[in-house]
């Protein structure tokens, strides 16, 4: 058990994974109780490597065909994490009552987790649901948690420097974390069991999202015909950072009461941890990084 901060007064090690406190009882109810279909579509990410983002893109492209205007789009009216719940945070409170609603859910069923592969309910590991998995290059990843979850310190009495925080996500004491363990066992899955697990990283996206709209359908049996190509570009429209940010709901919208939409849209850039990073922090981590990589084939772009 080691101390939090923000949100998370403490974070327990727990199956070789640091695991919020207020996170211990959904993830019990979702590995205990949640039973996937075989057509579910999970979204999976470690916090803050763009999860908002492919679970908006997510949520169009399986939805395509029941919006093709997009006038009536939900993404327009509702946050994408009400739209795509992350279950190890939803199967809170009354669990008997949210598992007989999730199963009568219009299929395929959309959710989303940040649980490490290794701990995902054995009925999605040995089932043929389909994975998309998003990662981020873990000097934005750090910064982006940093500012997030510094806005929730205010209110708490768990309060840490920036320096503190980068000393425990070195140590990998984070939410969910070690970052790498994290990232590398969905990439393992991704390799092993590419039908199964779609490895993503944010950079890629930001490069060339057309490419990764197009992958991302094809990875769900939905891909866009020729006719399409202009349902596809007014989905990256729809989801694009500067037409989310600008929606009324993502500017005055609550998630889970607690969290305040528009704290989920804040730079969207690559390479904003320059701002931050002090010469011994990149040296730091790049070394962690470099070893704990090594051989693995997975590299990240830290600029845009
Ligand atoms: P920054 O804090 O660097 O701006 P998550 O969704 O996993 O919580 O990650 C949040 C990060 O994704 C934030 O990064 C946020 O600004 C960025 N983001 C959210 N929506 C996005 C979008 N539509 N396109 C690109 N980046 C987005």
């Amino acid at each position: 058990k080691e101390r939090g901060w923000g949100k998370a007064p403490y974070f327990y090690f727990f199956q070789n994974f640091w695991c919020p406190s207020i996170s211990l009882q959904g993830v019990h109810n979702f590995q205990k109780y949640f039973q996937a279909k075989d057509n579910d579509v999970f979204v999976a990410s470690f916090p803050k490597s763009g999860t908002t983002w492919l679970k908006a893109l997510t949520f169009a492209i399986i939805n395509c065909q029941h919006f093709e205007s997009l006038v009536n789009h939900p993404l327009l009216t509702s946050n994408p994490h009400e739209l795509v719940p992350f279950l190890e945070f939803s199967l809170v409170g009354d669990v008997d009552e949210k598992i007989v609603k999730l199963s009568h859910m219009t299929e395929p069923r959309n959710f989303a987790t940040h649980l490490p592969f290794p701990s995902l309910p054995t009925s999605i590991k040995e089932s043929n649901i389909r994975i998309i998995y998003i990662c981020r290059n873990p000097f934005d990843t750090f910064v982006s948690g940093w500012h997030f979850f510094s806005i929730f310190m205010s209110e708490s009495s768990h309060k840490i420097t920036i320096e503190e925080a980068f000393e425990r996500f070195c140590n990998g004491v984070i939410g969910f974390g070690p970052w790498w363990s994290h990232v590398l066992g969905y990439w393992k899955e991704s390799i092993t069991r590419p039908n199964k697990v779609l490895f993503l990283k944010y950079e890629d996206l930001k490069e060339d999202i057309s490419f990764h709209v197009k992958r991302i359908a094809d990875f769900l049996g939905c891909p866009f015909i020729e006719e399409e190509k202009g349902m596809m570009e007014s989905i990256i429209k729809l989801c694009s950072f500067d037409k989310m940010k600008d929606l009324e709901v993502n500017k005055f919208g609550h998630h889970l009461k607690i969290i305040e939409n528009k704290h989920f849209f804040r730079k969207g850039e690559i390479g904003d941890w320059v701002n931050h990073f002090s010469p011994s922090m990149i040296e730091k981590l790049s070394k962690i990084i470099e070893e704990k990589l090594s051989g693995s084939g997975l590299s990240f772009k830290t600029q845009s």
